[in-house]
């Protein structure tokens, strides 16, 4: 059996892909996954310099593999501090950037209308303790902090049917939870349609705790919305931890064994809130093509995936085992 149909009762199975893995990795793909999303290609910076032309080839590519295959597609992101160029909004009076937004909505969802979920903008909360709990971004500081009830309401005229996401990292967070939280509720009480929290997962084999994983789910699940886990890996190292992979054979099979035993204890997890979970996203398929292996240190190795190139880890077995 594979991986989702393992957990076909439970929530769809998904992996961020590039226009490369989607071929390199095709055969796993097509075996284990039934959602795809593209891991860089359908960001702003991806499809338009000028926000006039637009070129869609490398997303069109994985949503016609993911639609070839049966799989469900979900598009990141409509909106987001990184990776979005500079014409787009720069310089642009609040008028002229609401028009633009939505523009660069419309012109996403014309491309990619069957998306079941869109990250609409992408980790819009701050990290900083003290302070104001929106992240200060170029669409904050340009339209205000209404940017985010205007960039849903559009996106809701122009993705009908799709799942519109709040998605963010450090989720499991005292802090990040509770300002998440209080973002969605505002949003929902003012009507703004948000159907979902993203849970982006970027976590370690030492944190967060099962504990604090519970917590943010069953804050997240009281606002009444649906919940995605969307860029899911389990770095082997600690979050501020820069160093090299262990030279020594049976130190690193350690260290999986424990990745094992965190993957099993968070899809024990994800199995009780499911119904409320309805998609769970690696962020990418073998362990030799994550963004892991270039962050937060480059070119340092990293194993926090399911499968490497020679096929599935223990962390695999350990959750087909849940
Ligand atoms: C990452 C990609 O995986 C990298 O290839 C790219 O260089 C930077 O972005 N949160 C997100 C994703 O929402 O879009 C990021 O993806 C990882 C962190």
């Amino acid at each position: 059996m594979s991986l989702h149909q393992h957990y076909a009762n439970h929530f769809k199975i998904g992996a961020a892909v590039n226009a490369y893995t989607v071929d390199s990795r095709a055969e796993l793909l097509r075996e284990h996954f039934n959602s795809v999303t593209c891991g860089n290609e359908t960001k702003p910076a991806s499809v338009t310099r000028d926000g006039e032309t637009y070129d869609f080839a490398q997303g069109d590519k994985i949503r016609d593999f993911a639609a070839a295959n049966d799989m469900a597609f979900r598009l990141h992101t409509l909106a987001w501090h990184n990776q979005t160029p500079p014409a787009l909004y720069s310089g642009k009076s609040r008028t002229d950037a609401i028009a633009a937004l939505d523009r660069h909505i419309a012109r996403m969802a014309a491309q990619y209308p069957d998306a079941y979920a869109v990250d609409v903008v992408n980790e819009v909360i701050s990290d900083a303790p003290n302070g104001d709990a929106l992240r200060k971004t170029q669409l904050l500081e340009i339209i205000g902090v209404d940017y985010l009830d205007i960039a849903y309401t559009a996106a809701r005229r122009h993705f009908p049917n799709a799942a519109l996401v709040v998605n963010d990292y450090n989720e499991c967070d005292a802090v990040k939870s509770r300002r998440i939280f209080e973002l969605v509720r505002g949003m929902r009480e003012r009507g703004v349609p948000v159907d979902a929290v993203g849970m982006q997962a970027h976590y370690n084999i030492f944190s967060p705790a099962t504990d604090e994983i519970r917590c943010a789910f069953d804050l997240y699940a009281s606002l009444g919305v649906k919940i995605q886990v969307t860029e899911l890996d389990v770095s082997l190292f600690r979050h501020d931890d820069k160093s090299q992979l262990p030279q020594d054979e049976s130190e690193l099979a350690r260290l999986l064994d424990h990745q094992a035993e965190y993957y099993a204890a968070l899809f024990r997890v994800f199995k009780e809130y499911a119904g409320t979970l309805d998609s769970v996203t690696f962020w990418g398929v073998c362990d030799e093509d994550s963004w892991l292996n270039n962050f937060p240190a480059p070119r340092r190795r990293n194993m926090p995936l399911l499968f490497d190139a020679r096929g599935a880890k223990p962390c695999y077995d350990a959750i087909m085992g849940v």
